[in-house]
């Protein structure tokens, strides 16, 4: 099913959201799957570290990955969005845990704000976002070479990145040079790529993990 033929509630069924979850359309579209955002639990999960997400949007991912870490960070641009995100978080009952910060992750003094061991970082480049003229949104996003050294000097050298499933291996690989590219597939269908840097690789290379939620 495309993005213009589903609505909120079969994208809650489909992917098991909660059913009181918070969000619009866009936002619940191009979330994490909770199938994969456990998996990241069991993979880079830590009760003694902080873990910040950049692009956080209503929070699905911190939802399911705040209880495997001291305390996580998620940092938005939207007001509207940060609002539902910690709706969300205060129903799963991790929001004592989590500190939100509104601001433009591209803003040098954003990042100087965020004091974690490991960042996620979501790429906003999604075909949903065209469709609902969040052009604006994505279109200023930086050369990633430059953010991610920014990321490395202020706040850490242990990275993931989602990437929609289009962008290739050695797209990052000429950009970033030492990284594990994971190929995530959920219910058989390539639904994005994870970019881990630093600690964070396992593996050198493409690897793949297959999900079903
Ligand atoms: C990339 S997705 C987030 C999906 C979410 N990380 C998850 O895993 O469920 C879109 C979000 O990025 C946010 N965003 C886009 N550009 C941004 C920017 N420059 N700074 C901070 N947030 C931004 C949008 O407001 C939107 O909520």
């Amino acid at each position: 099913m495309t993005y213009e033929e589903t609505n909120i509630q079969a994208i809650i069924e489909r992917r098991g959201y909660r059913s009181n979850i918070k969000g619009d359309k866009f936002s619940l579209y191009i979330s994490n799957y909770p199938s994969n955002a456990k998996y990241l639990k069991s993979r880079i999960g830590n009760p003694k570290l902080v873990l910040a997400e950049l692009c956080c949007s209503i929070g699905i991912t911190l939802e399911y990955l705040a209880p495997g870490f001291k305390k996580v960070i998620g940092v938005d641009i939207d007001n509207k969005i940060l609002e539902a995100c910690k709706t969300n978080l205060k129903e799963a009952g991790v929001f004592y845990k989590t500190e939100l910060i509104q601001g433009d992750v591209y803003s040098d003094n954003i990042l100087k704000e965020i004091e974690a061991d490991i960042v996620i970082y979501d790429i906003p480049y999604w075909y949903p976002h065209t469709q609902e003229n969040k052009g604006d949104l994505v279109t200023k996003n930086p050369p990633l070479k430059d953010l991610i050294r920014k990321i490395k000097e202020y706040i850490t050298p242990n990275i993931v990145i989602f990437s929609p499933p289009e962008w290739s291996y050695e797209y990052f690989k000429n950009e970033l040079e030492n990284i594990e590219f994971e190929k995530v597939f959920i219910n058989q269908k390539h639904n994005r790529n994870q970019v881990y840097l630093g600690d964070l690789i396992i593996e050198e290379g493409i690897t793949e993990i297959i999900l079903n939620d």
